[in-house]
């Protein structure tokens, strides 16, 4: 097992056990999707690690886009203002949409770009989210795939960060609260 970085007080999730999980989410996406090319779109940054597994493990016809938006700068509480700083580059009209979410938490993010790709007329709009956070629910988001229920604690890894750091470490664990206090 890789070792534990300092600032992380336990590991929640191995890099084994999100492999693992992200290859079942795959195949049901593919198995759910039969003869369909989908759009994956993934918010960047954190949840550009998930898809780039997710993607690997979906045996369809697969094309790959990005949004960029901001709603948390550098804290780690929600501000509930989403704002797109970068769109994708792909058209939406006509297509089947995932979007590849890294973690769904007060759901404001989620719910501000469902609108936004809804008002393109895609031909469907799926989410899958690899981690969930129940405690802090404001918006009600149907989520189609979701990799972990997640506790109400600041996480880090495999995408997530804390003021842009820690996104590279393997697997998903808790920060010491007295990085962030
Ligand atoms: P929401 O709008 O509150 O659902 O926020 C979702 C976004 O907040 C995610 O895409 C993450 O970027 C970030 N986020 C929420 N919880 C955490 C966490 O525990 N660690 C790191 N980032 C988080
Ligand atoms: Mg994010």
């Amino acid at each position: 097992m890789h070792s534990e970085h300092e600032d992380v007080s336990r590991i929640l999730f191995s890099e084994q056990q999100i492999a693992q999980r992200v290859k079942e989410m795959g195949a049901q996406i593919a198995s759910d999707h039969p003869d369909q090319s989908m759009l994956v779109i993934s918010v960047l940054r954190g949840a550009a690690i998930f898809m780039a597994d997710l993607v690997r493990a979906i045996d369809l016809p697969v094309e790959m886009d990005y949004m960029a938006v901001s709603s948390y700068g550098s804290g780690t509480k929600t501000s509930g203002v989403v704002q797109i700083l970068k769109d994708t580059t792909a058209s939406v009209e006509g297509r089947h949409v995932l979007i590849a979410e890294d973690i769904l938490d007060s759901g404001l993010t989620l719910q501000y770009l469902i609108s936004s790709l809804q008002a393109r007329n895609p031909a469907s709009i799926e989410v899958a989210a690899l981690l969930v956070k129940h405690a802090k629910r404001q918006a009600d988001i149907d989520c189609n795939y979701i990799g972990f229920a997640c506790p109400d604690e600041f996480i880090v890894g495999y995408g997530l960060d804390y003021a842009e750091r820690y996104r590279n470490l393997p697997y998903i664990g808790v920060l010491r609260p007295e990085i962030y206090a």
